[in-house]
């Protein structure tokens, strides 16, 4: 499917107050967006395809062009170091949310079964005592219907049987990005979670997702996991 390339981000810019810039293409917009934020630039990198898209654990992020949300958003965050973690985990839940979508631990944007809709990958750099900058990287699988089975993937216009304009989900994505607040409470993730209450497996060993801790760890049989992936496990 070829679609129109989301290229009207001057208006999008002006409207939201803050840089939106697309690119037709580009390596991985996490790497261009830490380049300019090293910088000093702050804003929203989009582009339209990735030579080398990558997503947690190393893995490559897929997506065909023109068809998703492929994003970076780079910005200075005052925090302390044990609330960066916090950041994608919240920004999934909201957009989750905002999406009517679901998230898996720790920042899997899904449908109710578990299919991936989206995800998120941040990096950052310490700039001064307290002073972050972040690098935080959306895919989010918007038009694109066909994926490879072993992906397990969705979009969302396989999840609601339309097609959807790009433009007006990133502007809604920048709208949750804008409105983020580090201090907020995981409570939006957890009504989202289809992780929480339910028996997990990771690197082989099997428990009870119970709660998620301040800083983001799953608390699995009372431990924290603080990375990694798990496996929901059918009882
Ligand atoms: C995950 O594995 O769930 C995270 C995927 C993150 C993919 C996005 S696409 C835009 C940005 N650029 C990248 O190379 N990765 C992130």
């Amino acid at each position: 499917m070829r679609e129109i390339y989301i290229t009207e981000t001057n208006q999008l810019s002006f409207e939201l107050g803050i840089d939106i810039h697309w690119i037709e293409t580009c390596t991985s917009t996490n790497q261009v967006a830490k380049q300019l934020a090293d910088d000093g630039w702050s804003g929203v990198l989009v582009t339209e395809y990735q030579t080398q898209g990558r997503g947690r654990m190393e893995r490559s992020w897929l997506s065909n062009p023109g068809e998703n949300l492929l994003l970076s958003w780079a910005f200075e965050c005052r925090c302390k170091v044990q609330e960066l973690p916090r950041i994608p985990l919240l920004l999934a839940g909201e957009l989750a949310h905002a999406f009517d979508l679901f998230v898996k631990w720790p920042n899997d944007i899904v449908t109710k079964n578990g299919c991936k809709v989206g995800g998120v990958l941040s990096t950052v750099s310490g700039l001064e005592e307290n002073v972050w900058t972040v690098v935080i990287g959306l895919g989010l699988n918007v038009n694109q219907t066909e994926f490879a089975d072993e992906l397990k993937a969705s979009s969302l216009r396989i999840e609601t049987q339309r097609i959807w304009d790009r433009l007006a989900v990133l502007k809604k994505v920048v709208e949750v990005c804008q409105g983020l607040d580090i201090s907020q409470s995981f409570e939006r993730w957890s009504a989202r979670s289809i992780t929480l209450g339910r028996t997990v497996e990771m690197a082989g060993r099997i428990g009870m997702a119970s709660g998620i801790r301040e800083d983001g760890a799953l608390i699995v049989d009372g431990k924290p996991i603080t990375s990694g992936d798990v496996h929901l496990v059918e009882m």
